[in-house]
């Protein structure tokens, strides 16, 4: 059996004082993730954390639980991920820690709002003009590898060069690139290129501290050096 507190960042809305409340969640499944016992707990109706206080429901987003769609994207004991993705098992301890990611505008709870990425992609101009045709060979893996981009915005939590208000695109920009260099004719390259050298290229201070948090599991060091090359380096 599992037993856990779920300690959850709560908050009302923006602007709203932030504060913790904490729930006793217990289950038979091993195979139990965050995003079970949210569901879990906001099933329970009425709602009570362990002092006993009836509580709101908690506010949190998800679509596939699948780890597909990257709207369950939190902050989990200090790690950023996809809460479908992220098992109670593996996590040490009995306190469970649940944040909203810090780099966005807080909606409620444990929602943010993520609109930043699709606006940098669209001020990028990051989308194909035609259908196109999938190239053979080593470019293909790595359109296909890119394509798995959730957008989730783990890899721009753990970024020390993204801030929301920022021109820096982040991995979550890099990735669509990298895919989009891989699968575009000469002329489209090199607008797309020009695009990642200065909204991605030129901010990134190639740490990598982003390669390690990706609920998809993209290689992120292989298609960045990948889109380097391509882009800033001309091979
Ligand atoms: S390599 Fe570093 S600066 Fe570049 S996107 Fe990743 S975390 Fe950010
Ligand atoms: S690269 Fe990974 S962590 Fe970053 S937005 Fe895409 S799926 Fe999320
Ligand atoms: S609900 Fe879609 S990735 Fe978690």
């Amino acid at each position: 059996m599992i037993e856990k507190l779920i300690d959850v960042l709560r908050c009302a809305g923006p602007g709203a004082r932030q504060w913790h409340q904490t729930f006793l969640y217990t289950t038979d499944d091993d195979g139990a993730t965050v995003a079970t016992a949210l569901r879990e707990l906001n099933e329970r109706s009425p709602l009570f954390d362990v002092d006993g206080v009836e509580a709101e429901p908690i506010r949190w987003e998800c679509s596939c639980l699948q780890r597909k769609c990257g709207s369950c994207a939190m902050v989990v004991n200090g790690m950023p991920g996809a809460a479908c993705d992220v098992r109670l098992s593996s996590l040490r301890g009995k306190r469970v820690t649940l944040e909203p990611l810090r780099k966005f505008p807080l909606v409620a709870d444990l929602v943010v709002d993520r609109q930043v990425v699709y606006d940098r992609l669209r001020d990028m101009e990051v989308w194909l003009e035609r259908e196109v045709e999938l190239p053979k060979g080593r470019r293909n893996a790595d359109a296909y590898e890119a394509s798995r981009c959730l957008q989730c915005g783990c890899c721009l939590e753990v970024c020390p060069n993204f801030a929301a208000s920022g021109d820096f695109g982040g991995m979550a920009a890099m990735v669509p690139v990298a895919r989009l260099l891989a699968e575009t004719d000469a002329d489209e390259r090199r607008r797309l290129a020009a695009s990642y050298r200065s909204a991605v290229f030129s901010g990134c201070g190639k740490s990598l501290a982003c390669r390690d948090v990706c609920p998809a599991k993209i290689d992120l060091a292989h298609l960045m050096s990948r889109s380097n090359a391509a882009a800033v380096w001309g091979r």
